[in-house]
């Protein structure tokens, strides 16, 4: 596991960069994609490339990572809108080549189902975009997750919901309750893992993740058996990082020719 710590600025560029590579050298290269805050600065850096520089998504593929259920075709925070308004449409990236797992599916487990077949048909995730909740979930596999997880339908914490409020208009019942979400065993089939935190209240999930015990208590920590993921911290998120000093020391002496 790569750990950098760098202002945000950076860390969005890194991640862009990493995205940029893999559709230089696989036009059709399939990325994952996160929701939420984490990532925002990410795809405004790849909107900017685009704009600029022509960076193609004509023939990516996007999977996301996980939906609320129950949410109207419609609704602004429904998270296939999100992504849409977010990356897709910026980039030019057309509607059919993105999916989520259909939280409005009658036959859950079925619609679960399949999207773990459109992934594997689509020769698997070469790029997994993630952010981390304070509670440790990755995509929203939350504390108690079986560590082999594949998609399915989970409920969304307290802590969670609360935190996710802001989104609804400080709402807390307005946040669904229940998600489908790629597991956390969907997730490490992905070939390279980036994952992005921000801010002091992100300091202990990034420190289970990188230095706890593997736990489903932080689910975040099968990363730890990953062999290709980055975890990309700013100073606040990497506040509570007992080898802090070691992993500045180790990115800033990297050689030239290694990417992330
Ligand atoms: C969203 C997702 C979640 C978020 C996490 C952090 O698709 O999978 O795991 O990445 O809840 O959210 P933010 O980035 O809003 O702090």
């Amino acid at each position: 596991m790569e750990v950098v710590i760098a202002p945000a600025e950076e860390l969005a560029v890194l991640a862009a960069d990493t995205i940029e590579a893999l559709l230089r050298r696989k036009p059709d290269g399939v990325i994952g994609l996160a929701t939420g805050s984490s990532p925002l600065q990410v795809y405004d850096e790849l909107a900017r490339r685009h704009a600029e520089h022509g960076l193609s998504f004509a023939h990516a593929r996007g999977f996301m990572l996980d939906e609320y259920v129950g949410l109207p075709a419609g609704h602004p925070e429904r998270y296939r809108n999100v992504i849409e308004r977010d990356i897709a449409s910026r980039v030019g990236w057309a509607a059919e080549l993105v999916q989520g797992p259909d939280g409005l599916a009658d036959d859950v487990p079925a619609a679960c189902a399949a999207y773990e077949a459109a992934i594997a048909a689509a020769g698997g995730v070469d790029v997994q975009i993630l952010g981390i909740g304070t509670d440790g979930h990755i995509a929203f596999n939350e504390p108690g997750s079986s560590l082999a997880s594949r998609t399915r339908i989970k409920t969304l914490t307290k802590q969670t919901r609360e935190d996710n409020a802001r989104f609804f208009d400080g709402d807390v019942d307005a946040v669904p309750v229940h998600c489908l979400t790629q597991g956390l065993g969907t997730i490490m089939a992905a070939r390279h893992l980036v994952l992005l935190a921000t801010g002091t209240q992100k300091a202990e999930a990034v420190h289970q993740l990188v230095e706890g015990p593997i736990s489903a208590m932080w689910p975040a920590s099968i990363m730890q058996m990953h062999p290709h993921a980055t975890v990309l911290v700013d100073d606040a998120a990497a506040g509570r990082l007992q080898l802090a000093g070691y992993y500045r020391q180790t990115y800033a002496s990297k050689a030239a020719w290694q990417s992330l």
